[in-house]
Formats: structure tokens, C-alpha cells, sequence
């Protein structure tokens, strides 16, 4: 009898795998957990190839059993995928963010979604706090002076500006989202606003207040907004940080994205399809934007005439883009973290205890057990 599978997509890491072993979420060092699966008589099948028709993915999927994913390089678990996989009981995502699978499908077959929450929740917050002051430093346009040779401080200055003293504003203050504006609290900001149906614990608001008041002399820095449309009206630096779902895809659409302050900088870490692409260029080409950073995209990869690639406000060139690949939450730091992670949740797999940690469990017995995906009804 041949053996039940795991199947594991990660991305290549050629010459850099060989380079940095401490690179564990890539092809070659497998989140360092074969022998770990192979002692508990699985067989692994580990691959890159998974977006093509009839891709290694599609083959294996058809008597796999777990299937272990990234979001930064995300292998597609859609219905129709999942039709095609008998055997699937566990989707486990390597890193935070799930919406790569079809959320609802695997509920009606009921395959257990888990994901290594908090893994990378401080890799995405530092690099959201980077991407911002990219932004309001005019950051680029510098760097490529002085690696390009020449010296010309006003086209930098016209453009940048301090954290200090302005509105920031979070939409989704969950983990990453609270760490941000924990981050931030140092700068001296003038205001930390947030959206998010489930509000930040008392505890932890107050935690903020307490150390803007030691360090800003500033009461109450933070303030929950009821109205997506009044909180983006109020600030000079918007970030994403909800998960992707039903009611998240295309949320910033030109519509919202016209209510933003002129001149507003929108950072957006969480999901690429939280944007309207179009919208977004659009905003920044015509200045109502003056930046958007991001290491998310709609399509991952991205081709590589992706509309975010090169898109700038109307100075030109580099100004007020801070997109890279998405890179944040993969850290080596956090390679460690969501290894371990998956390691842990096989553990309890495997042993048939089904003891996992509560918050990493997404979906189980056909139910979402989160809040995070979606305001809806427990069935
Ligand atoms: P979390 O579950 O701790 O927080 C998410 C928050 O978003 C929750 O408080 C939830 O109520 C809120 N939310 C959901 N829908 C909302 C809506 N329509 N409007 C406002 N708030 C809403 O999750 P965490 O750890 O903060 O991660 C958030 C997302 O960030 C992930 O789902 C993932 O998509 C993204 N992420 C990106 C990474 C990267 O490498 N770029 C790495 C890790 C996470």
C-alpha cells in the first residue's frame, strides 16, 4: 500500500538556498521538516510547479492528504481544486493568510484549515512602518541619486515629510495591525485611528495611550472609527491589514480611494486584492495619492508588466512607489517561526490529539472557528 502524502509548495531558492541555510521556506530545506514527516510514515512531495494546467501541484493533489502552502507564493487551492482532491483532510498554511484557499469549499468538504498566526506578524509590522517612511521621506528618490551619482537635494525635500505630528490610520487592527500602531506611537504621531469590527482589548488601547502619554504628553493617541469612509477622510497615511475575504476584495476602490485626504499615502501589506490595481494607479498618477507601498499583489507573481511596477505620482519616475515582491512576512526570522509552526501542527495531526493552538485554526468540522475572515453568522 503506497503511503499517505504531504504535499508542500514552496518557492525555489537556487543559489541562495545553498548560500543561507537558515532559509527554510524554500524548496530545497523543505521548512526542514521531511524527516519529521517521513518518521511518522508519510511520503513528501515538495514542489515549485503549481500554476500551469496539470502541474505537478494538480497531480499530487489527487491523493494528497495535507497540503502545505505559502502566501508568498501562493499555490491556488481553489473549488475546483479541491473537487479534485479525495483524499485532502488539512490545508496548513506556512506563514498568516489563508484566502489562497477557498475558504467555504473546504468547509463543505470539510478539510481543516490551519495557519501559523503570529508567525510574521512583527516581520509585516516593521516592514508597513519602512514602507511608510519610504514614502514620507521620499526615500527612493535619494537612494538613486546616490547610487546614480548625482546630487540634487531639492528633488527629494519637495517631497518628503516627517511622521511626526500626522494622522495614521489602520484598517483591521488585529495582530499586525495593533503592532504597527504600537510601532508608531514613538514617532509622535498626531492621531492612531482604526477600523475593525472586533475592537482592540481595552488592555491593549490603553497601553498605547500610556506610553504616548509618557513619551508625546498626548491623552488619548488612539481612537476607533465606526465609518471606513470617515476614518480614510481623517488620515494623512492609510494601511491595510484585514485578511482577504468576501467583504475585503476590491474594498479600496476608486470610490474609497476618493475619499481619502489629497496627498495621502496608503500602505497595503495585508492582500493585493484588498486594491483596485487600476484605482490605485489611477490615484497616484493623478496626485490624489502621493504614494502607495505595498509587498502585495493581485497576482502572484506578478507579471512583469504589472501596472504597480512602475507606477508614480506626477513628479515622476520612483516617486511615491514602495512596492516590492511580497517579502515581508519571510524573514529568516520569521522562516523559523512559521516552520516551527507547521511542525507543531502536524505534531497534533499526526497524533490524532487535534489539540491545535486555538487561534491558528481557520476553519474545522465544516465551520469557520475565526472572526478574522469575515463578519458572518456561526452556523
Ligand atoms: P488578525 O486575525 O490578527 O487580524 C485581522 C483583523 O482584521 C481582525 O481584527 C479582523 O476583525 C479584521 N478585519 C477583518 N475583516 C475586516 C474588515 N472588513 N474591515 C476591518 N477589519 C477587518 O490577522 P493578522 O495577523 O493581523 O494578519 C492580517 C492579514 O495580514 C492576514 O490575513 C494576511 O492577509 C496579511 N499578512 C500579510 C503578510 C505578508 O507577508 N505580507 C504576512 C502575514 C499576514
Amino acid at each position: 500500500m503506497s503511503k499517505p502524502k504531504v504535499l508542500l509548495v514552496l518557492y525555489s531558492g537556487g543559489e541562495h538556498a545553498k548560500q543561507e541555510s537558515k532559509m527554510l521556506g524554500c524548496v530545497e530545506n523543505e521548512l526542514g521538516i521531511r524527516q519529521f514527516i517521513e518518521e511518522h510514515g508519510y511520503e513528501l512531495v515538495t514542489t515549485t510547479d503549481k500554476d500551469r494546467e496539470g502541474s505537478e501541484f494538480d497531480q499530487h493533489l489527487a491523493d494528497a492528504e495535507i497540503v502545505i502552502t505559502t502566501p508568498f507564493f501562493p499555490a491556488y487551492l481553489t473549488r475546483e481544486r479541491i473537487a479534485k482532491a479525495p483524499n485532502l483532510k488539512i490545508a496548513i498554511t506556512a506563514g498568516v493568510g489563508s484566502d489562497h484557499v477557498d475558504l467555504n469549499a473546504a468547509n463543505e468538504r470539510n478539510i481543516s484549515v490551519l495557519e501559523v498566526t503570529g508567525s510574521n506578524v512583527q516581520s509585516v509590522a516593521e516592514h508597513a512602518v519602512m514602507a511608510m517612511l519610504i514614502l514620507i521621506r521620499n526615500y527612493n528618490i535619494g537612494h538613486f541619486q546616490a547610487s546614480s551619482g548625482t546630487w540634487d537635494v531639492a528633488a527629494v525635500s519637495k517631497q518628503a515629510y516627517d511622521i511626526e505630528g500626522k494622522v495614521i490610520a489602520t484598517v483591521g487592527a488585529g495582530r499586525i495591525g495593533y503592532r504597527i500602531l504600537e510601532r508608531l506611537v514613538p514617532f509622535n504621531p498626531k492621531k492612531l485611528l482604526y477600523y475593525d469590527y472586533q475592537p482592540i482589548p481595552a488592555a491593549a488601547e490603553e497601553k498605547l495611550n500610556k506610553a504616548s502619554q509618557l513619551y508625546n504628553e498626548v491623552d488619548t493617541i488612539v481612537e476607533r472609527v465606526e465609518n471606513l469612509e470617515e476614518l480614510v477622510a481623517q488620515a494623512d497615511i492609510v494601511t491595510i491589514n484585514c485578511p482577504l475575504h468576501e467583504q475585503t476584495k476590491g474594498l479600496f476602490d476608486k470610490a474609497l480611494i476618493s475619499k481619502m485626504k489629497k496627498g495621502a499615502y496608503l500602505v497595503n501589506t495585508a492582500r493585493g486584492a484588498i486594491c483596485d490595481a487600476d484605482a490605485v494607479v489611477e490615484a497616484l498618477e493623478s496626485g490624489h495619492l502621493a504614494g502607495y507601498g505595498g509587498d502585495v499583489w493581485n497576482v502572484q507573481p506578478a507579471p512583469a508588466d504589472h501596472v504597480w511596477r512602475k507606477m508614480h505620482n506626477p513628479y515622476g519616475p520612483h516617486y511615491g512607489n514602495a512596492m516590492t515582491l511580497h517579502v515581508s512576512g519571510t524573514s529568516l526570522d520569521a522562516q523559523a517561526r512559521y516552520s516551527a509552526g507547521v511542525r507543531n501542527i502536524l505534531d497534533e495531526y499526526f497524533s490524532k490529539s487535534y489539540n491545535y493552538r486555538p487561534q491558528d485554526v481557520i476553519c474545522i468540522d465544516g465551520d469557520y472557528a475565526t472572526k478574522a475572515y469575515g463578519q458572518r453568522e456561526k452556523k
